[in-house]
């Protein structure tokens, strides 16, 4: 009692509590306000990841007993594909040109799927004498195709010959699926309702069919030639592939996967120092599981059993520029890529039945004209 504080020191220790809760309080604020802000940040990636991913397959269905081949299977986008059909029931055939990598990643699928159905096999699309070779092997161990995956690819390499004497992007990305895909036709037939996937790309925009110059000898240009006319060369095989088939319970659809983050790059590193801009850019590149999800709703959703020649992209159908719908275009390429690669039995009499219907259509004018 006798402790009795001057009012003035009151005052004071008043005051040092003031600005003690002050600076609390102010630290707080401090916390609240950076928490808040990186809450706002992980959103916003967040929800940008997602739209960066785009749409995930999520329809339960299951392919139990389906024979399917993935070409290039051994990573990227191919992987993911070939993992999601093997967890789901394939008997899964690995077509991959080297069989080391092949292996590893089979050992892989096999561990993550429990699915113990997986094949390696080689196939070099570089090499027609190749995809021959797994033709013909595939044909003795299987009576029927279910799904074929076309999905192996080289992008913007420099220029080079395949075994064959091709440009490598049109050899590998349309020549070599071009004969793989007739010489498995009846396969796919006898699996009946059965699949085509092809990947193709949105690069098919800058393409061209440069009828004169189909391998690129005169004028090589590694993107916006080479690989871009493979790609649109991708879709016209599609189109024309769907047309071929349209009776027989084969559909044939092709996907642009997105931009995705997978080995596709590897003939166009950037130098080491762009490691931070890489690393940004990565942010709005997709993973290559999401990049698998349209190949994989193309091989798996009942719904589409049976559409065909269509182009997709994140799950839905888009509509493909004039060149790309070019009939004769797609025509004429068939008949040359049955030339390049020495076809010996066309599949196409529609076609050929076509083109008698309108000489004799034409002969009838004739006929008609000379009457009158
Ligand atoms: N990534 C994208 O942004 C993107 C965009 C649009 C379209 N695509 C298309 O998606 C498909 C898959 O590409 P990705 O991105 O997954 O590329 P990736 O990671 O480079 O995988 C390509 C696969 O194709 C195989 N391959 C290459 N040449 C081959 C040959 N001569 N014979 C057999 N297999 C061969 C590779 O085998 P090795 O590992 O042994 O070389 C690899 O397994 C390609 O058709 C590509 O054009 C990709
Ligand atoms: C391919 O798979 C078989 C088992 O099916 C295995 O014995 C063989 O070693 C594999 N080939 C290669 C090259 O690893
Ligand atoms: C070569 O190809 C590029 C790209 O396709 C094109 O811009 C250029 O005009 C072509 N050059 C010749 C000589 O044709």
């Amino acid at each position: 009692m006798t402790d009795v504080e001057s009012p003035q020191q009151q005052q004071q220790l008043q005051d040092q509590d003031e600005i003690k809760k002050l600076c609390f309080e102010g630290a707080w604020a401090w916390i609240i306000e950076i928490v808040f802000w990186c809450l706002v940040a992980a959103l916003i990636m967040y929800l940008l990841r997602r739209l960066v991913e785009g749409p995930i397959y999520r329809k339960p269905n299951r392919i139990d007993g389906k024979v399917v081949i993935v070409t290039g299977c051994n990573t990227g986008i191919g992987k993911e594909t070939a993992m999601e059909l093997a967890r789901r029931g394939a008997r899964l055939y690995m077509a991959c040109r080297d069989a080391a990598r092949c292996e590893a990643a089979r050992l892989e699928i096999i561990e993550k799927t429990q699915n113990t159905n997986i094949f390696n096999r080689t196939l070099d699309l570089s090499s027609l004498s190749s995809v021959r070779q797994f033709a013909e092997r595939f044909k003795a161990e299987e009576s029927k195709l279910d799904i074929l995956v076309n999905n192996a690819g080289v992008m913007a390499t420099p220029r080079k010959l395949t075994a064959d004497g091709f440009e490598q992007q049109m050899g590998i990305n349309h020549l070599g699926h071009f004969l793989l895909t007739n010489l498995l036709v009846d396969h796919l037939k006898s699996a009946a309702p059965s699949r085509v996937v092809v990947l193709s790309s949105a690069a098919y925009i800058f393409g061209r069919i440069n009828q004169q110059d189909l391998m690129s000898e005169k004028n090589y240009s590694k993107f916006m030639g080479a690989y871009a006319q493979s790609k649109l060369s991708n879709i016209l095989f599609t189109r024309k592939l769907a047309e071929i088939l349209k009776d027989s319970k084969v559909t044939v659809n092709c996907a642009h996967p997105g931009i995705v983050r997978t080995e596709l790059m590897r003939y166009n590193s950037c130098p080491k120092t762009w490691n931070v801009i890489k690393t940004i850019i990565n942010v709005f590149i997709r993973s290559p599981k999401a990049g698998a999800q349209t190949p994989i709703f193309l091989a798996l959703d009942p719904k589409l059993e049976c559409v065909s020649g269509g182009f997709y992209y994140n799950m839905l159908r888009f509509p493909v520029l004039p060149k790309a719908k070019d009939a004769e275009m797609a025509d004429w390429l068939w008949q040359e890529s049955e030339k390049l690669v020495g076809l010996k039995q066309s599949i196409t009499p529609p076609m050929k039945k076509k083109e008698e219907e309108k000489n004799s259509e034409m002969e009838t004018v004739k006929v008609v004209a000379r009457d009158e």
